[in-house]
C-alpha cells in the first residue's frame, strides 16, 4: 500500500478524481493519508472530511521563514509516512530542501501540454488564456515528477484535448480537467502505486 499525501489549494476537483478512482477500484494499492492544504478555506478539505481522510492546513503566512515552513512541511510529510506526494492544484511553491528529501515521490498535475504555457506564472486560468491568445488547436494536461525547477520535472502522462473556436478560458478549462487531468492523475499515481513508473537517462518509461 502506497502512502499517499495530496497538497491543495482550491477546489479540490482532482483530489476527488483521485479519491472516486480508489473508491471504484481503477487505483490500487494507494492510501490517502492526508490532504495538507495552504488555504484553511479551500473546499478540497471539505471533501477530504467528507471522505474521512485527515485534512490539514499549513501556510507559509505561519511560519517567519521558507525554512521554518519547510521544516514543517518535511516533518508533516514524515509524520504521516508519505511514500508519494500528490500536488493536486496547490499553489505553493514547494520548498527545494522538501522536493530535495521527496526527490523522485512528488508529482504535480499542470493543465497544459508541458513544455507548453508552463513555468512561472502558469497557472489556473492564466493557463488557458494563454493557450486561446496563442491561438493552440489542441491543449491538455501533464502529470510530472516535481524537480527544483517550474514544471521542469521527468514527464510521466499526458492527453490531449480540442480547443474550440469559441472556447473561453473558463470552458475550456473545464474541458482539460473533464477529459484530461481527472483522468491521467489517478492513472499515474496508479502506475507508481504498482511500481510500473521508472526513470531512464531522466526520461519516464512505463512498464507494460
Ligand atoms: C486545475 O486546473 C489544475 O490543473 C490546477 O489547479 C486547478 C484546480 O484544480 N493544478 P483542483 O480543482 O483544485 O483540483
Amino acid at each position: 500500500m502506497l502512502n499517499t499525501v495530496v497538497l491543495v489549494s482550491g477546489g479540490g476537483t482532482n483530489l476527488q478524481a483521485l479519491i472516486d478512482s480508489i473508491d471504484n477500484g481503477k487505483v490500487t494499492n494507494v492510501s490517502i493519508k492526508a490532504v495538507i492544504s495552504n488555504k484553511k478555506d479551500a473546499y478540497a478539505l471539505k471533501r477530504a472530511k467528507e471522505h474521512g481522510i485527515e485534512g490539514r492546513c499549513i501556510s507559509p503566512k505561519d511560519y517567519n521563514t521558507r525554512e521554518e515552513f519547510a521544516d514543517a512541511m518535511l516533518a508533516v510529510l514524515k509524520g504521516y509516512g508519505a511514500e508519494l506526494v500528490v500536488l493536486a492544484g496547490y499553489l505553493v511553491i514547494v520548498p527545494k530542501k522538501v522536493i530535495r528529501e521527496y526527490e523522485g515521490r512528488i508529482i504535480n498535475i499542470h493543465p497544459s501540454l508541458i513544455p507548453s504555457h508552463c513555468g512561472a506564472g502558469y497557472y489556473g486560468l492564466h493557463v488557458h488564456e494563454s493557450v486561446l491568445k496563442r491561438g493552440n488547436k489542441v491543449t491538455g494536461a501533464t502529470v510530472h515528477f516535481v524537480d527544483e525547477g517550474t514544471d521542469t520535472g521527468p514527464i510521466i502522462l499526458q492527453k490531449a484535448v480540442e480547443v474550440k473556436d469559441d472556447d473561453t478560458p473558463e470552458i475550456l478549462q473545464r474541458r482539460v480537467m473533464e477529459e484530461a487531468e481527472w483522468n491521467i492523475l489517478p492513472e499515474a499515481v496508479d502506475l507508481i502505486a504498482n511500481d510500473k513508473v521508472y526513470i531512464e537517462n531522466n526520461i519516464v518509461k512505463i512498464r507494460k
